[in-house]
């Protein structure tokens, strides 16, 4: 799929807004909320109007949301191309300024709502070329005690034909244009705060509205931040931007505001972060090295690479006035991730032509200028369409004493193994200038949910781990059924390389774990009997030790001579998820074909398998349940499958299952895990 088309399924989108996009300041004055049911006040013109408000989406168009309340002017009646004006009745200008959610298309000659002083239009506002209504505003304090009205009009024919208005006040504190602190002010008011029951307790989440990609991962002054891909306006794919969180413990998170903005039309993408140690790029000022980002601009038909830097551990950043530092006119080049190469002593970054599926090399000196070094690909799974969001990096390998191979990570936006999105790696040598593979691409995860996962850098050397984070979704299935939030991230996990099988056929595989800091969220082990169930699967012991539904379940699957055993979880009337071994693809598998609330996606529903060699005859299996999340870590990392799961009950049923009783799960562990976000 083009990044075109995948934008635009990204914007074809059901949002649940469940958080208004109300205000109400005491000293306000609403001049209209469309919620009387009828025109009463207005004049109206032409066939765009229609007889009453709408209340929502009209025929044929797409999801309209941000609108308060039920009413709202929607001039899609019988399509873009009607046309009329609705006019309001007079009223005295009493505030600084006359307020308004907006929503539509952007034609600023015939398409907009205008402000009359003695029948002139002294004031103008078109749409925002979005179905998601945000605030717009007009200083109208020159007019104070002057009589005037509004106008709506329509007089556009073509695409984007058609204006959404709502809520008009005066006011003397216009909103923001999303007025996100005033949705999140709420929002922290509410006895759900961060606790819906499909909230993940254990895997990070923002607190309202879509994320998706991780960013900026960077360890500064005994802080793990992660900045992620953000939409300030909603609750759906929009507006990007980079949301903020940091954490000491790489488990428990501290919601931050929005550190990079959408602005004048340029999209903040993925991008990184790095510590600028030896200040190459000027941009530190005092003592302690600048912070710098590194992200793709998008807007204006490019995608073009940017910096923005902060003196002040993140909490605030200025965009470079020199952007962009990399432009080469090309509408799909995007997601640097930049290091420092100590051996040649510069920066090197590598950054997608993502419709070429091909990863550009540069170097720099001092962040600002770059050369290109190199390129790599077209390669990996064949006739996949792009490749998004590289990450480079150098890791051990485990059981090869000293040994060290570069890994070169890209995302494919579709035509994964699991279906939908999905990242592949190449193991290889990496000189400074170029990267040469070493053997085929392999699957990072063999889940449909693990997507753009990126490392974090500067991690200190005396600690010397290489962790990374991916976003738990799937480009395919990700209008996920939650509100007022959509997406987490997967759980932190570590990186090293394993050779295997030894011999000639070696070949190096990527292996993840959860960091060891996510252990410090159990609250102990507590061993369950499993004894060999033979079909149909039984209760296990001990399910009622679950206060919530985010665990860790362990257990070793013993397959002996049956075809397949497993275990089942969150199972209800009708509903489980099923974790188990097929002998037949040899492969430990998740169905989550009865996992709850498959239906609102068609692609949504599946089994997705990882291929497994058994050690000793049996698979051993770390799983992970986090409400609405699973991850299955197979032979201490050697595979791993993520799943989004969205079970219709809280049921803390588990059930074992075996093919006959040669089967055995054995050291059946379960351990409940505390919520990052109480206390
Ligand atoms: C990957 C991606 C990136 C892009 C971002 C936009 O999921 O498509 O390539 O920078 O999302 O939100």
């Amino acid at each position: 799929m083009t990044l075109f088309s995948l934008f635009n399924i990204r914007i074809l989108v059901v949002s649940l807004t469940l958080v208004s996009n109300a205000r109400v300041l005491a000293d306000d004055i609403v001049l209209e909320d469309f919620e009387s049911g009828t025109y009463e006040g207005w004049s109206i013109t032409g066939d765009a109007f229609g007889d009453a408000p709408a209340t929502g989406a009209l025929p044929g168009q797409m999801s309209v949301s941000g609108f308060r309340g039920t009413g709202l002017v929607n001039t899609f009646r019988n399509g873009d191309a009607s046309v009329g004006t609705a006019t309001s009745s007079e009223f005295t200008i009493e505030r600084s300024n006359i307020a308004f959610l907006i929503g539509g298309g952007p034609h600023k000659e015939n398409l907009g709502i205008e402000l009359l002083i003695d029948g002139e239009p002294e004031r103008a506002a078109t749409g925002p070329e979005s179905e998601e209504l945000e605030w717009s505003s007009w200083d109208v304090s020159d007019f104070t005690g002057r009589q005037a009205r509004l106008r709506i009009f329509d007089r556009a024919t073509g695409g984007w034909g058609h204006i959404n208005v709502d809520h008009i006040i005066q006011t003397n504190v216009p909103p923001k244009r999303f007025d996100l602190e005033f949705k999140l002010a709420e929002y922290r008011k509410s006895a759900d705060y961060l606790n819906e029951p499909l909230r993940p307790q254990a895997h990070f989440t923002p607190e309202i509205n879509w994320m998706n990609d991780p960013n900026g991962l960077v360890f500064h002054d005994g802080e793990y931040h992660l900045f992620y891909q953000y939409n300030p306006a909603g609750n759906s794919w929009g507006h990007m931007s980079w949301g903020h969180a940091v954490s000491t413990d790489l488990t428990h998170w501290e919601h931050l505001p929005l550190a990079i903005p959408e602005e004048d039309g340029i999209m903040a993408f993925s991008g990184c972060c790095i510590v600028d140690h030896r200040n190459t790029s000027g941009f530190g000022s005092g003592q302690r090295p600048p912070m710098v980002a590194v992200y793709t601009g998008h807007g204006r038909g490019k995608q073009v690479q940017n910096l923005a830097y902060s003196n002040d551990n993140g909490r605030t950043w200025t965009k470079y006035s020199g952007n962009p530092v990399l432009d080469i006119n090309n509408p799909d080049f995007r997601d640097p991730k930049v290091f420092w190469h100590a051996a040649s002593n510069r920066w090197v970054m590598v950054v997608s032509l993502a419709n070429e599926k091909v990863i550009v090399f540069y170097a720099s000196d001092d962040l600002k200028n770059w050369k290109e070094l190199s390129r790599f690909g077209p390669a990996g799974t064949k006739n996949k369409p792009n490749w998004e969001c590289p990450d480079l990096f150098e890791l051990p390998v485990e059981n090869e004493t000293g040994k060290k191979l570069w890994v070169l990570e890209a995302d494919m936006g579709s035509g994964s193994i699991a279906g939908g999105s999905g990242s592949e790696y190449f193991v290889g040598h990496f000189d400074g200038t170029t990267f040469t593979a070493t053997q085929d691409a392999k699957w990072v995860d063999y889940g449909r949910d693990f997507y753009a996962p990126v490392s974090w850098s500067d991690i200190p050397e005396t600690d010397g781990r290489r962790i990374w984070l991916g976003w738990f979704n799937n480009w395919e299935t990700c209008l996920v059924p939650t509100s007022p939030w959509r997406s987490c991230m997967s759980v932190p996990r570590t990186l090293t390389l394993r050779k295997q099988p030894s011999g000639d056929n070696a070949t190096y595989t990527l292996i993840q774990r959860p960091v060891q800091e996510f252990r410090k969220l159990s609250n102990g082990v507590i061993p369950l009997n499993t004894t060999a169930a033979a079909w149909p699967p039984v209760a296990v012991s001990k399910p009622a030790e679950l206060t919530d539904m985010n665990f860790i379940l362990e257990t070793t699957l013993q397959p002996g001579s049956a075809r397949s055993c497993g275990i089942r979880i969150r199972t209800g009337e009708d509903e489980y998820t099923e974790v188990g071994y097929d002998r037949e693809p040899g492969v430990v598998y998740v169905d989550r074909r009865k996992s709850g609330n498959v239906d609102f996606h068609p692609a949504f529903a599946g089994r997705h398998d990882a291929p497994v060699q058994l050690i000793d005859g049996a698979a051993k299996l770390s799983i992970i349940v986090d409400r609405s999340t699973i991850e299955v870590f197979i032979n201490d990392g050697e595979a791993v499958i993520s799943d989004r799961i969205f079970p219709t009950s809280q049921t803390a049923v588990i059930e074992a299952f075996a093919g006959d009783i040669s089967a055995k799960l054995r050291n059946t562990t379960l351990q409940q895990l505390k919520s990052i976000w109480k206390n």
